[in-house]
């Protein structure tokens, strides 16, 4: 059997989860054959051996994914009502709780609420003539998704394989205020360290504004699957007895990583957090006050989710805020790489070299280069 599972990330990020998928094949699905494609919105992943549905535990830099079960015509709402109450359902649904989503675009059947209503009952009719046995279901499974797209009379049926989005690690057990999505810091740690690559035992990596660590928690974990949660696919009863993923220690790296944190209270929280990560510091003070020596590294490569001045408040005009970081950073650590994520408006006003822009939480917002004396190739892609 054949599959076509979509990996979901905002538009403008798509290659750098085709650059992760490249990164991680061959630790785990060596002689798996996988075929990658590009949409805008997401990557298209093909393959014939199940085993290949762990991707969705496996990459870190998707939001969620989808997987395809059925694609027929359409254009009335009594045949997809037939249509939907003949689809192999049982393979998928284990949750009595189910939400349907659409889209149509140039097809007949235009009204997407008509259209959910109707796949709504046909699955009801389903439900009832197939009453679900009881499943051990956690938080994180216990809705399921159903997505309908609509293009040109033609109806794609996708189930959502992740149950909870992917961002959700698990691994924390707080959050500071205003946390970077995960998937998101992955994305912009493997630009700006080039996949790890440019850290070694003489570079510190540096959140000189950390909140709650998440830059920190993706470098410690940036090739080991997703652990410590559920996802739906797992629940599939078309992959029961699925082999699972085994950990693959050899591409584990010991990273030297250094959060400054002016609000003392998330201490507490780091302290919960990272807990087994010993070889990490935390610096609580303001970070303008720091100098490059109170580093312990040779070189340090900083990373960095400035406060957008809305949710995370400072103390002066926000463009004043920033043009006092790159200041510092500049004036501090001139050799070193440092990349910064910001509204992509201040990017432009600040003249910032912009590495990639995407849509964060509805805000346009940018990975920036700060010092002109940056020295990798920092794309994180390999062409
Ligand atoms: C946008 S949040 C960072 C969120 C972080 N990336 C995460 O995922 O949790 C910015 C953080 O910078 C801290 N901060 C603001 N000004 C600072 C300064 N001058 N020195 C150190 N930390 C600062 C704030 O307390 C806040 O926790």
């Amino acid at each position: 059997m054949s599959y076509e599972l979509s990996a979901i990330i905002s538009i403008g990020l798509e290659k750098y989860v085709v650059n992760e998928f490249n990164l991680k094949k061959d630790q785990y699905f060596k002689d798996l054959p996988i075929k990658a494609k590009v949409f805008k919105g997401g990557v298209g992943f093909y393959f014939d051996d199940p085993f290949c549905f762990h991707l969705i535990q496996v990459l870190r830099s998707p939001t969620k994914f989808f997987l395809k079960i059925a694609e027929f015509k359409c254009r009335d709402l009594p045949k997809l009502f037939n249509k939907l109450t003949k689809v192999p359902w049982e393979n998928y649904i284990y949750s009595k709780s189910i939400k349907v989503t659409s889209t149509a675009s140039k097809s007949r059947l235009i009204n997407t609420k008509k259209i959910e209503e109707t796949a709504s009952k046909a699955l009801e009719k389903w439900l009832s003539a197939n009453p679900r046995k009881k499943l051990p279901l956690t938080d994180f499974t216990k809705d399921q998704i159903i997505h309908l797209s609509l293009i040109e009379d033609l109806l794609t049926l996708r189930i959502n394989c992740s149950g909870e989005p992917n961002f959700k690690r698990n691994l924390r057990h707080t959050q500071g205020i205003a946390p970077l999505r995960e998937n998101y810091a992955y994305i912009l740690l493997s630009i700006l360290t080039n996949n790890l690559k440019d850290l070694n035992n003489k570079t510190e990596l540096i959140d000189p504004m950390c909140g709650s660590g998440t830059f920190l928690s993706e470098a410690l974990n940036f090739f080991g699957f997703i652990k410590g949660r559920d996802f739906s696919y797992q629940y599939f009863y078309a992959l029961k007895g699925l082999k699972p993923l085994v950990e693959n220690s050899s591409h584990l790296k010991k990273i030297y990583f250094c959060g400054v944190e002016k609000n003392k209270y998330l201490e507490s929280f780091h302290q919960k957090n990272f807990l087994n990560s010993p070889e990490i510091k935390f610096i609580y003070n303001d970070f303008f006050l720091l100098k490059r020596s109170n580093f312990s590294s040779e070189k340090q490569i900083l990373i960095c989710n400035l406060p957008y001045g809305k949710r995370i408040k400072v103390n002066e005009d926000i463009n004043s805020f920033y043009e006092k970081f790159i200041k510092h950073v500049f004036n501090e650590f001139k050799d070193c790489s440092a990349g910064v994520l910001l509204p992509t408006i201040f990017a432009k006003k600040l003249k910032l070299k912009q590495l990639a822009s995407f849509k964060n939480g509805g805000l346009n917002v940018s990975f920036c280069q700060v010092n002109p004396g940056f020295n990798t190739n920092a794309t994180g892609v390999r062409d």
